[in-house]
């Protein structure tokens, strides 16, 4: 029966879930990938052997034959065994054993594992560009003084899990680094032609493709992608060199946004762990990849992806959630992205307190592609083209419903989809493509392909005033909802008369106002698991991005523009290497507090940052707000969490001690009295049902700056009382820490019914610790209870 017989080798059983699947006896249920999750590891202080790790490879297997028959068929269901840091293993099951084994004794949680996504908003558009263009370089680059006293993140580790590298990149250049930290135990794999060469400044590169490899039909998978390191895709050599890739001087892209290319740390080492494919990324790889990286001894971590958070999502049951978790247990600052499924509320992803969560906002830069109507108008679009319209005069212009195809519907050719244009009606004119349903740079391909010889891309109503700086295939101007309409205005009250326009050549423009603001595809609170925590934590540049690029596949472009909260992600690893690097001996949690509590609410033109449709935006958008970097390394005081009160947290969402004592801690109680979860010690308070009574938080902090007496200023949301008792700390010493309590209260019945937010500032005149405070009367979110209870 075992057609998966021992003759065929071991990839092509891999490789094929048929094999595995003919391979399931008498059992008809279908299979899938599970990831068992057993907890953390005790190797003890002796270093680990291979020996040792052979042993809990072993354990896997013979925990997995007694619910499986026999050892051989167990060594074949096994994907994975997570031996270093985290314990688990993946393996090929069906539904019944996958519950069978979730009782068993020791067994936290059996999942499926499932698919994650990048969080990029377009990474593909790079694929259709153009090819005989020149790029000037530029100057633009002044050190502050924060990157000095952080000798720019020197000698701070940081790993990226991704797409992989493209290690010739010169963001990668080792020039003038010295010999690796000895601590660092990475390596790259460079077994193979398509390997990656290391150097010192890219010190490591793994992959792990064997979840991909058993989830994906291999044949029809690139192997230039899932056997190779190397990026093919450019997302994670976008990223990795956004966190920390040095400085690359006269980088440009088509001639707009010249500068000094680097990253937030550009003197880190580098490590690039990919997981990320053509297919997806999977859980099963990034628990992988977690395990690797804590071995290898990174100090920052930077995930640019996440998953949904669908019912029935639990922090115990997300391969990217308890990887983390090992990992800042182990020291490391986790980093993640806040999802592109804004502006919806509740949309934030990677909620859990370990992480620290990142949306995503513009940044003053913008490449400027006004559209000059007829009738003397001139809006403010953006957009990156090559060849610019041959003359400065007016072309006919046209909205592209009423070019269409006669086989189209006309809502079809608004959007200047695929085989509705009419080359006839076309050609030769600047097109009105409406935003949505394919993507952006589709459309103007589409107009170039009918003859058109220019669009002006207007966004509709949710885009609002987001714009992006992609490259188009014909001269564009992408320009805002409200001008959109006016550009739809003028064309129908102009139809008889030959309505014309033009598109003038982008230009850069720096320092614009209101900046930043966030945008409109980051994902939003609350946050759908744990309302008691708010997220995303803060925001940081994820809109039009300049970073390196992969030069796979023929590219051109060493360096590219992206959006996404992908990209802001890495901006706070890269911030999260400088304060270690300051500050090495500082905990994850104070690194994570030091980003929250400095980041600034307003904008650089001193009001409230707004949304991309210029409404405020709240802390579900931007969290604390603002990273600062130059503030972070100087907080003042820190809301530390010690390793075992993220057990307590977990205790008060409702783990017990059975399945908490496998999180590494052995013989770790929940208490009897289960602590709320209201004093799990954040830097910001969040309030989802005032309308169930007062709520008390207790809060402690540590100085971390000189003796000092910091005074408690309160912002009280609309509606509400806040009293913080006592309202007066003070320090003697560094290190020193004092509890306090935040009580919060209506101040008339049904007060916030509407989402009200506060702040809290701790500050002895220099430092200002600052936190948001979030209160509702009753938060509804559209997700069966968060309370979870035991196993999934
Ligand atoms: C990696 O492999 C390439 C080609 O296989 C080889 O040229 C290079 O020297 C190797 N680099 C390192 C650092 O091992
Ligand atoms: C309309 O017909 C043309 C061929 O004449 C075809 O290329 C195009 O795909 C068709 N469009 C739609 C929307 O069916
Ligand atoms: C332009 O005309 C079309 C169809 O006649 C109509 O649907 C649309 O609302 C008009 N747009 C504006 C901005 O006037
Ligand atoms: C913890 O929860 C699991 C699953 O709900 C249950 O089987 C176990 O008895 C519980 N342990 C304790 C100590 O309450």
């Amino acid at each position: 029966m075992a057609t998966c017989s021992r003759r065929v080798p071991f990839l092509l059983c891999l490789v094929s879930i048929f094999c595995a699947l003919s391979s399931a006896s008498l059992v008809s249920a279908a299979k899938r990938q599970y990831i068992v999750y057993l907890g953390g590891h005790n190797h003890g202080s002796s270093p680990v052997t291979e020996a040792d790790l052979h042993a809990v490879t072993d354990s896997h297997h013979g925990l997995l034959a007694t619910y499986l028959g026999d050892l051989e068929r167990a060594k074949d269901a096994i994907r994975y065994s997570y031996t270093r840091h985290i314990n688990g293993f993946t393996a090929i099951l069906d539904d019944e054993e996958a519950a069978e084994i979730a009782k068993h004794p020791g067994v936290v949680s059996v999942f499926p594992d499932q698919k994650r996504k990048l969080h990029t908003t377009n990474s593909w558009h790079f694929m259709m560009l153009d090819k005989e263009i020149d790029t000037p370089t530029g100057k633009r680059n002044v050190p502050n003084e924060l990157w000095k006293a952080a000798r720019f993140g020197e000698n701070v580790i940081i790993g990226n899990l991704d797409t992989g590298v493209w290690p010739e990149s010169q963001s990668f250049s080792d020039k003038g680094y010295g010999a690796v930290p000895s601590r660092w135990r990475g390596l790259c794999e460079n077994n193979t032609k398509a390997g990656v060469p290391c150097n010192r400044k890219l010190i490591g590169s793994r992959l792990y493709n064997k979840g991909i490899i058993s989830a994906v039909n291999a044949q029809t998978a690139d192997p230039a992608d899932i056997y190779s390191p190397r990026d093919v895709d450019g997302h994670g050599t976008h990223t990795l060199s956004t966190a920390g890739g040095d400085f690359v001087p006269g980088v440009s892209f088509l001639g707009t946004a010249s500068g000094v290319a680097k990253g937030g740390a550009p003197r880190a080492r580098v490590a690039s762990y990919k997981v990320c494919y053509a297919d997806g990324c999977m859980d099963s790889d990034i628990l992988a990849a977690f395990d690797g990286a804590i071995a290898d001894g990174v100090d920052v971590l930077s995930v640019s992806l996440g998953a949904d958070t669908l019912a029935g999502y639990t922090y115990l049951t997300d391969g990217q959630a308890i990887g983390s978790f090992h990992a800042v247990r182990a020291g490391i600052v986790v980093v993640a992205s806040a999802g592109n499924e804004g502006p919806d509320q509740g949309s934030v992803k990677n909620m859990a307190p370990w992480i620290i969560t990142v949306g995503a906002s513009t940044g003053d830069r913008s490449v400027d592609a006004y559209a000059e109507l007829g009738n003397g108008e001139r809006l403010k679009g953006t957009a990156i083209f090559a060849k610019p319209l041959p003359e400065h005069k007016q072309y006919p212009l046209a909205n592209a419903a009423d070019v269409k195809l006669p086989n189209a519907t006309a809502a079809d050719a608004a959007l200047c989809l695929p085989g509705t244009l009419d080359p006839k009606k076309a050609k030769g004119k600047i097109l009105a493509c409406l935003r949505g349903q394919t993507a952006r740079v589709d459309k103007s391909q589409q107009a170039k392909n009918a003859g058109a010889i220019g669009v002006i891309l207007c966004n509709d109503k949710p885009d609002g005033a987001s714009l992006n700086d992609d490259i188009h295939a014909v001269p564009t101007s992408h320009v805002t909802y409200k001008d959109g309409l006016k550009v739809y205005k003028y064309i129908n009250d102009t139809k008889k008369k030959n309505p014309t326009a033009y598109i003038a050549p982008p230009v850069n423009t720096y320092g614009n106002k209101p900046a930043p603001s966030m945008a409109s595809f980051s994902s939003r609170g609350p946050n759908a698991v744990t309302p008691q925590l708010l997220k995303p934590d803060v925001t940081a540049p994820g809109v039009n991005v300049l970073a390196a690029y992969t030069m796979a596949n023929g590219g051109k472009y060493p360096y590219a523009m992206e959006s996404g909260t992908s990209m802001s992600c890495p901006h706070v690893a890269g911030v999260a290497a400088l304060v270690k690097a300051v500050h090495p001996d500082w905990s994850p949690s104070a690194i994570h507090s030091a980003i929250m509590t400095t980041a600034r609410t307003r904008s650089n033109a001193e009001d409230k940052i707004t949304n991309e449709d210029e409404e405020e935006s709240t802390s579900f958008g931007y969290g604390s707000g603002h990273i600062r970097p130059s503030r972070a390394i100087k907080p003042g005081l820190v809301y530390e969490v010690a390793p075992h009160e993220y057990l307590d947290f977990l205790c008060s969402i409702g783990y017990n001690s059975s399945d908490i004592d496998q999180l590494m801690e052995k013989g770790y109680k929940c208490s009897k009295k289960a602590k709320s979860v209201f004093d799990h010690n954040y830097p910001s308070f969040s309030v989802p049902n005032l309308g169930s009574g007062p709520v008390t938080f207790t809060r402690k902090v540590k100085n971390v700056g000189p003796p000092g007496i910091y005074a408690a200023e309160v912002n009280e949301p609309y509606g509400v009382a806040v009293k913080v008792v006592p309202d007066v700390l003070k320090f003697e010493k560094y290190g020193e820490e004092k509890s306090f309590k935040v009580m919060v209260a209506a101040k008339w019945k049904g007060a916030a019914k509407k989402y009200e937010f506060g702040g809290l500032t701790w500050t002895d005149g220099e430092h200002y610790v600052r936190s948001p405070i979030f209160v509702t009367n009753d938060l509804v979110i559209d997700r069966p209870s968060n309370v979870i209870v035991g196993h999934y």
